[in-house]
């Protein structure tokens, strides 16, 4: 499919979930990168996970703003409500806008299947038909590797089947690329989905795993392993993922002949190396020990319990990444190593600084 360049230089952006970790980072490298630019953010501050998380990262995005050549500015609300997301729309008129706002979470959805309709059905459709009130150059959304639910033909590429959710979340983001895709049909507003496939990096989510495990190793706790530990994750790396969405954001799907004549299209954005879950944890617990956190001395085999598949879960992701290379020119870069290692540092220094205020420094390491 043809795309349509768009330059992000002096133009209004407008990014949803501009507190939550990919929100974020996205918008620092926005502010580093563009001139001219009006970049503006809504969050609902939700307390999914710590808001004081979501406020670090606002501060952190605060103090890019203070160098950069573009401007920022931030709204607390939601998408799901239609009022607030019109009126925002109607006094910006994004060129480009990126819907990274979602309840995110397998788990979770289970006990709250409300706040998945609201944000990522209700709320996604708000931005829907806010875009076509007020029309943009491009739209991109967060979709999920989740859609692929229990696929087991390797890597998953976006030409193999994802309608058989297994979760609510994956139910609602694959509802998301059928409206974003039906939207485009009828009113021609150029979209693009990504997949993104088990994200982690500084700034990131608690109730993820890494960031999870990283607690509780250094809690001293004992990191339980589903999938008796032989689950596979394709993790990716926040720069790779930030690096990807920047590119797709510069071009948007130009609707073509026959099938193609929609201009929505869906990428997988992941890091194309599944590496087990175990590992991964003895990698964590390697860069721990490397930046002083935790002891030489740590038993890593007696903090790990290994136990069945949880609801919702998937044994295994691993992303196909060529149509991103090919049309985006797009390959991660960031080893698991070296993104963990990089991860590490800034847990370290957000939680020390974060102890420090509390007054409590007990803690391994
Ligand atoms: N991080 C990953 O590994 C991953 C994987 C697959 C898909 N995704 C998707 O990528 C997007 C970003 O994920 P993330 O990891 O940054 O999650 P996140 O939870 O850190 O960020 C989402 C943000 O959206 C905000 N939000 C939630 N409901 C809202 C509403 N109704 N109105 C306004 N703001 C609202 C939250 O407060 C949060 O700050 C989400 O759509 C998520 O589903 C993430």
């Amino acid at each position: 499919m043809g795309k349509r360049l768009i330059s992000l230089d002096n133009i209004v952006i407008l990014v949803t979930g501009a507190a939550g970790f990919i929100g974020a980072s996205l918008i620092v490298r926005l502010l580093r990168e563009t001139t001219g630019s009006r970049i503006a953010g809504i969050d609902n501050l939700n307390d999914y996970y710590d808001p004081a998380l979501k406020r670090a990262r606002l501060d952190w995005i605060e103090h890019t703003a203070e160098s950069s050549d573009s401007t920022w500015e931030f709204v607390e609300g939601s998408i799901a409500d239609v009022d607030a997301l019109r009126g925002l729309f109607s006094e910006l008129r994004p060129s480009v806008v990126v819907n990274l706002a979602a309840q995110a979470g397998v788990r979770y959805s289970i006990d709250h299947p409300d706040a998945y309709i609201e944000t990522n059905i209700v709320g996604f459709y708000n931005i829907l038909e806010a875009c076509r009130r007020y029309p943009v150059e491009h739209l991109v959304y967060a979709s999920s590797s989740s859609v692929y639910g229990g696929n087991e033909k390797v890597p998953f590429s976006t030409d193999d089947k994802t309608d058989s959710p297994v979760s609510l979340y994956a139910a609602t983001k694959k509802s998301d690329e059928l409206l974003a895709h039906a939207y485009g049909s009828l009113f021609g507003i150029p979209a693009t989905g990504l997949r993104f496939f088990t994200v982690y990096g500084p700034y990131g989510r608690p109730d993820m795993f890494v960031y999870s495990a990283c607690e509780k190793i250094l809690a001293g706790e004992t990191i339980q392993l589903f999938g008796e530990g032989l689950c596979k994750r394709d993790f990716t790396y926040i720069d790779d993922i930030v690096e990807g969405v920047v590119r797709v954001m510069r071009g948007a799907p130009i609707g073509g002949e026959g099938s193609s004549t929609v201009p929505h299209a869906v990428y997988n954005i992941g890091g194309g190396c599944p590496e087990l879950v175990i590992d991964m944890v003895s990698t964590l617990q390697d860069e721990l020990v490397r930046a002083g956190a935790l002891s030489t001395s740590y038993d890593a085999e007696a903090h790990r319990q290994l136990v069945g598949m949880q609801p919702g879960d998937v044994p295994l992701t691993f992303a196909d990444t060529e149509a991103l290379e090919r049309d985006y020119d797009f390959a991660p870069q960031v080893s698991l190593r070296e993104g963990i290692r990089r991860f590490v540092e800034w847990y370290v220094t957000y939680h020390v600084g974060e102890r420090c205020d509390d007054g409590d420094l007990s803690g391994e390491g």
